[in-house]
């Protein structure tokens, strides 16, 4: 080669990229600027596509949590799940979660709502919101925490009208990491270890989502609003003041005698575990090493030479360059091989512990047709208490399994052992009955359990069906002649577990 062709090429060779990178820089100051501006953003805006405007790259992928929109009907997976939560509204429809995107759909979908005829009907209180949207934090600074919490679910109907935004997690102003929602520090002053005030940065990580993805219950709170009237509201608290594991928690509600319902078949004064993620996350070895939710589940991704946070919050699976491999040098197989294998010693014991559940609240359930007395009944239905308490705590903290491995099967194994006492107590008050070998009805379908626990299933689905055809419409209509609402995050297809 001619050694001026050879400069000639090495320039070409040198100058290109050079020249995309000026180019690309200028891009990127012009994208930086549109950030650094300061952004015109209400306080609570609920709408994210006002954010949006601002942060696209943020925005778009946010409405990527759309792609996960497979509904997993847990109830037929397991419908020993039935006969445990039988005179719930969980026996009736429970699905496993999908994506953000989905939050309020799927809450007024389900049968646990219910089909409210107006605002002062339905099994739910207003509290059933508090996870789901933007516009909770809104209306609580509007009408104040007490008020808000006041009253049946279907009063905010044409109110929460945004799923989980923008609002939810950062400061108009600052775009800072914020919490909006006061129980959570409240629950971590009581709690002590670590008080809010004292939050850095990479907590704020977590916190974020510990507002929703967190253990708690209802708390009934009495008060008078300026016209003198008085009220109840149930508002949500975190039962953390004597720590988070689940036998702190177990003693939390014992202590206050709190009942979340009383089992239809056992009679049991029973406790709901809602989704304790953030507790049992604490206990894993990724929660002790510091990590955030934010580092798995809201990688650093790159275009065009930006970096932003994926906004995407899905499985970390769908995208283990980003999350696992900055860290582990195992290949993606070896880690979905070891997380897989993780998954499948829970289910065993969990599916253990369904079974014995399940034998023993029908066991009970004979004992007391037989004429047991409750004093008789008294200590196996808090066994059962006790373990279904503690296989829930398990089973909901969803992604425990991998999160902490080790205290999700410790729980999981002092479950079976608690339902192992309770049923030993029974057969003793079985026998007493001359029912020693009484054998409980074999679980084989969801509709088999929810018929034998007896639910009108079809009159569930035809009032549901009444209430999404008028008062979920009115909802829609009064809420879009208020302009409150983000029209793109609302174009979903209706998926259920009931639909055909
Ligand atoms: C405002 C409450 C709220 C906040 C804040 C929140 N979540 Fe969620 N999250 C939910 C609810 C409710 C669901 C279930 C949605 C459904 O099934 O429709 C969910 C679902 C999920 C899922 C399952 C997604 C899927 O595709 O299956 C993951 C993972 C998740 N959240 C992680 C997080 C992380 C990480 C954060 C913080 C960065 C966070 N969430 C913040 C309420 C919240
Ligand atoms: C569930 C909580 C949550 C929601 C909802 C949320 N964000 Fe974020 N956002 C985060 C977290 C966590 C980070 C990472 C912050 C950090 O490490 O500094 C972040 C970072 C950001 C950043 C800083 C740059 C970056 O990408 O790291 C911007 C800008 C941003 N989010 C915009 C938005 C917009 C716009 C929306 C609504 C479409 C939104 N966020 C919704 C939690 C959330
Ligand atoms: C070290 C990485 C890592 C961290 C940190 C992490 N997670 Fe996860 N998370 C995972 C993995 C892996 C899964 C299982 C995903 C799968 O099976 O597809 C998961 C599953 C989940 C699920 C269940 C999703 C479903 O559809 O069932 C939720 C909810 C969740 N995580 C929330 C959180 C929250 C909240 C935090 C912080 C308290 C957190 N995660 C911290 C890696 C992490
Ligand atoms: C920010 C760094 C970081 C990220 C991201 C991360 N890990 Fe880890 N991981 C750690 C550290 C630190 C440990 C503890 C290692 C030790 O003590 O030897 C650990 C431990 C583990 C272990 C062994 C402990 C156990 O529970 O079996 C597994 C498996 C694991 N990580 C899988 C994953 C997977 C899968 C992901 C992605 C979803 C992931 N990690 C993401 C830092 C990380």
């Amino acid at each position: 080669m001619k050694r001026s062709t050879f400069v000639t090429i090495a320039s070409v060779v040198i100058m290109v990229p050079m020249l995309l990178l000026v180019i690309s820089i200028k891009e990127n100051k012009a994208e930086q600027q549109a950030i650094n501006a300061v952004p015109e953003i209400k306080k609570l805006e609920p709408k994210s596509a006002e954010w949006g405007k601002y942060y696209p790259r943020q925005y778009d992928s946010y409405l990527e949590t759309r792609k996960s929109d497979e509904i997993k009907d847990v109830l037929k997976q397991d419908p020993n799940l039935v006969v445990l939560w039988a005179g719930y509204g969980f026996s009736k429809d429970y699905n496993a979660p999908r994506g953000h995107y989905y939050i309020l759909e799927d809450n007024i979908n389900t049968l646990r709502t219910g089909a409210p005829i107006d605002q002062k009907s339905g099994p739910m209180p207003t509290a059933c919101w508090t996870c789901k949207s933007p516009d909770v934090p809104r209306l609580i600074e509007e009408k104040g925490e007490l008020d808000f919490f006041t009253g049946k679910w279907a009063r905010w109907g044409s109110e929460i009208v945004n799923p989980i935004g923008c609002a939810d997690c950062h400061d108009n102003e600052t775009m800072k990491l914020t919490v909006t929602r006061d129980f959570l520090k409240r629950a971590l002053d009581a709690e002590g270890s670590e008080p809010f005030a004292e939050a850095k940065h990479q907590d704020m990580r977590t916190l974020v989502c510990v507002q929703c993805h967190s253990e708690y219950y209802f708390k009934k709170t009495p008060w008078t609003d300026p016209a003198g009237e008085e009220h109840t509201a149930g508002v949500v608290t975190f039962p953390w003041d004597n720590g988070l594991s689940a036998e702190d928690i177990e003693q939390y509600y014992d202590e206050r005698e709190f009942v979340d319902w009383t089992h239809k078949l056992s009679k049991t004064p029973m406790l709901k575990a809602q989704h304790p993620g953030y507790e049992t996350f604490k206990t894993g070895i990724h929660g002790k090493n510091n990590l955030a939710c934010a580092d798995c589940h809201m990688p650093y991704v790159r275009e065009g030479g930006v970096k932003y946070s994926s906004h995407k919050i899905g499985s970390p699976l769908d995208d283990m360059q980003n999350t696992c491999l900055n860290c582990h040098g195992e290949s993606e197989q070896e880690l979905k091989d070891i997380i897989a294998r993780k998954l499948e010693r829970k289910n065993e014991l969990a599916h253990t512990a369904t079974d014995i559940l399940a034998k023993a609240h029908l066991e009970a359930a004979k004992a007391w047709e037989l004429g047991a007395t409750e004093a008789e009944m008294k200590p196996a239905l808090t066994d059962i208490r006790h373990g279904q308490w503690r296989w829930d705590f398990a089973v909901a903290a969803h992604g425990g399994f991998f999160h902490a491995p080790e205290e999700t099967l410790r729980i999981l194994g002092s479950a079976i052992n608690k339902a192992h006492d309770a049923r030993l107590k029974l057969r003793i008050i079985l026998a007493k009955y001359s029912a020693a070998d009484y054998q409980a009805p074999a679980i084989t379908s969801k509709e088999q359990a929810q018929e034998l626990i007896g639910l009108p299933m079809e009159k569930l689905v035809s009032d549901k069906k009444k209430f999404l055809g008028t008062l979920r419409e009115e909802w829609n209509k009064e809420a879009a002649t208020k302009g409150i609402f983000d029209p793109k995050t609302r174009d979903m297809e209706f998926k259920t577990s009931y639909s055909k």
